[in-house]
């Protein structure tokens, strides 16, 4: 792959210098066309904020701000509509654009690369711009789970930005951009980095691995699930049973977790043991109790007198089976910080999920989880955050803008 690559930059250079030398360029010494990863376009507006449907991207960065002491309904009104616009431009299908003021070129010969910015609401912007009124119930703090290790310094904020590209210096562009945008409305609080398999490394498409090596996401909600989008939307109309005001209509509510991986732990188990833990095969995901990685999961399954998916497995745990049909919409991107105090990894997932009422989603399976699944023995949530995510924002509208206006 690398000799490829060079052999494309190479020849690329041949062709520069013909060019300003008058001189035909033969066929076979033009550099091949690379991938159409740049290409990639994921629209802006819409019914929905863009970044919750869509497959994880290869790069992400999770930033929280916190609104500037004096910053009141107003300014934040005209944060959302500087993030808005920016975000129209750089997503824009074909030719992206960088706003004015913000061109550090550093994204300047790419295309979209499939770049979404999602934005949120932390409990605490409604107090600092006086909107308590239309603070959502679902946006309760969540419950401490026991087992709980949480930073407060990383979790929590005002404001929430959730930035995917397929490319890393398209995604570090928009992270820019968002930050100088903000201006002197709000500051960063923190900011997480993150990956996914980049398109394309496998010769299929396939559920992605997590850094533990298992695969992560099979047992999702599907978007053509008939009761998908009443399990990770706000309804678009009436009075909707999730506590949720009219404005978030369209909208879902994010748990954002940092969860570290204990790696060292985890890698003295053999694989038989990790698939026990999991209740999947680590090779292809199929489930323990039969079949490919798709099949169904039969929780009931006994394989020589004993359960095939053991009665702790994570899947198990975990299942809406398990918790009166409780079911989230998980999209997370891995993380690795280098190795942290303790001499290992500072590595795991940026666990982020959707739903349309974190009370029928990850609060109940996260306390079955603490309370008894094998596989948090070998994890640890260091930070956390709730977000009301608005619906998406229609043509020339901002994201918020029926909050806010
Ligand atoms: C399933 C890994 C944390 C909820 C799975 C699967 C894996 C996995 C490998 C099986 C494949 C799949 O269906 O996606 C992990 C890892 C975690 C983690 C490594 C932490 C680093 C969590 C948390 C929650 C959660 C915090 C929710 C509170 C679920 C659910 C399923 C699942 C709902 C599907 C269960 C079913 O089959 O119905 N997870 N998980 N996971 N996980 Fe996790």
């Amino acid at each position: 792959m690398l000799g490829t690559a060079g052999a494309a930059g190479a020849a690329g250079l041949v062709a520069g210098g013909a060019a300003g030398s008058g001189i035909a360029v033969a066929a076979q010494d033009r550099p091949a066309p690379l991938t159409g990863i740049g290409t990639g376009h994921i629209p802006f507006e819409g019914a929905h904020q863009a970044g919750i449907v869509e497959p994880t991207q290869a790069r992400g960065h999770l930033v929280a701000f916190d609104l500037a002491a004096g910053a009141d309904r107003a300014a934040a009104a005209a944060l959302l509509r500087r993030w808005s616009d920016a975000v129209r431009a750089m997503t824009a299908a074909g030719h992206p654009s960088t706003p004015a003021g913000y061109d550090d070129q550093v994204a300047g010969d790419a295309g979209p690369s499939s770049l979404t910015v999602t934005f949120g609401f932390g409990r605490g912007f409604f107090t600092r711009t006086g909107l308590t009124a239309q603070l959502p119930a679902a946006l309760a703090p969540l419950p401490d789970f026991p087992s709980d290790a949480l930073d407060p310094r990383r979790s929590d904020g005002d404001l929430w930005v959730q930035i995917g590209a397929d490319d890393a210096l398209v995604a570090f562009h928009a992270l820019r951009v968002i930050q100088k945008a903000a201006r002197d409305a709000a500051g960063v609080r923190w900011q997480m980095n993150g990956f996914n398999r980049t398109p394309g490394a496998t010769p299929a498409p396939m559920t992605g691995r997590n850094l533990m090596g298992q695969i992560d996401g099979t047992n999702n909600p599907r978007p053509s699930q008939p009761d998908f989008a009443r399990k990770v939307f706000v309804p678009a109309s009436g009075a909707p049973s999730s506590g949720s005001p009219a404005w978030m209509a369209g909208g879902s509510y994010a748990v954002v977790r940092r969860i570290r991986m204990l790696l060292d732990s985890w890698d003295h188990l053999s694989v038989t043991a990790q698939e026990r833990v999991i209740g999947r095969r680590k090779s292809d995901g199929a489930p323990l109790s039969g079949g490919t990685e798709t099949t169904a999961v039969d929780l009931d399954a006994f394989v020589h007198g004993s359960l095939a998916i053991a009665g702790d497995a994570h899947i198990r745990v975990a299942a809406p089976a398990s918790n009166s049909g409780a079911t989230m919409l998980r999209r997370a991107f891995s993380y690795h910080d280098g190795i942290g105090e303790d001499g290992a990894p500072d590595a795991g997932l940026l666990f982020v999920a959707w739903q349309a009422d974190p009370m029928r989603g990850f609060v109940p399976v996260q306390r079955k989880l603490d309370g008894g699944d094998g596989l948090s023995r070998f994890l640890r949530h260091e930070a956390s955050g709730l977000f009301a995510v608005p619906g998406g924002a229609g043509p020339g509208e901002y994201v918020g803008q029926r909050l806010l206006e």
